[in-house]
């Protein structure tokens, strides 16, 4: 069956959207003991600094509607280097090309902003994350503590 899956823009972070990100966010990391916050309060802390980072960085995907998984860029990170801090998609959506639509087009926004360099920080165990982001052509960069660096350039 084909699922008609948006990805879009957010143009506000209204109460309401927040509360749905706060969701995904929870749901798509609840089978990982680590490398996320657990608290909805530090959920929505964290997500408020997403949207005040770059409040034109962050997409999200939806199904019927509804958020389903969330990119969050960062064009200001640092002269020419951008930085994607998030990315996540609910457990029953994964590994059906979800998580690679929202990465393309977070890499086109910064591409469109003059990033020429990409780093993210990656949980040193979550292999399933960086695999897909091996599959994107991100390289590992080191390791800082348990967070392994991965870079693109653009
Ligand atoms: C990482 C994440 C965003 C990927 O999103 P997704 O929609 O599942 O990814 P896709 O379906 O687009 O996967 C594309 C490819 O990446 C690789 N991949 C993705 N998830 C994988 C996993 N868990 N294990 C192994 N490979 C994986 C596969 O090669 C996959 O292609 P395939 O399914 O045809 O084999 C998603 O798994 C997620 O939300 N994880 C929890 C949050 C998280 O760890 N975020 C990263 C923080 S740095």
């Amino acid at each position: 069956m084909m699922m008609l899956v948006k990805v879009e823009r957010i143009s506000h972070l209204n109460k309401e959207l927040l509360e749905d990100l706060i969701k995904v966010y929870l749901d798509g990391y609840s089978t990982m003991p680590y490398y996320h916050y657990k608290k909805r309060k530090d959920v929505k802390w964290y997500i408020r600094w997403l949207y005040r980072r770059d409040s034109d960085g962050i997409f999200i995907a939806t199904y019927n509607n509804k958020p389903i998984g969330f990119i969050a860029c960062d064009a200001n990170w640092d002269e020419f280097l951008g930085a994607i801090h998030e990315i996540v998609v609910m457990r029953k959506f994964q590994r059906k090309g979800i998580g690679s639509k929202l990465l393309q087009t977070g890499l086109c926004y910064l591409k469109k902003k003059g990033i020429k360099l990409v780093e993210l920080y990656v949980g040193e165990k979550n292999t399933g994350a960086i695999r897909f982001y091996k599959k994107f052509g991100f390289k590992e960069a080191g390791l800082y503590g348990i967070w392994l660096r991965m870079i693109l350039e653009l």
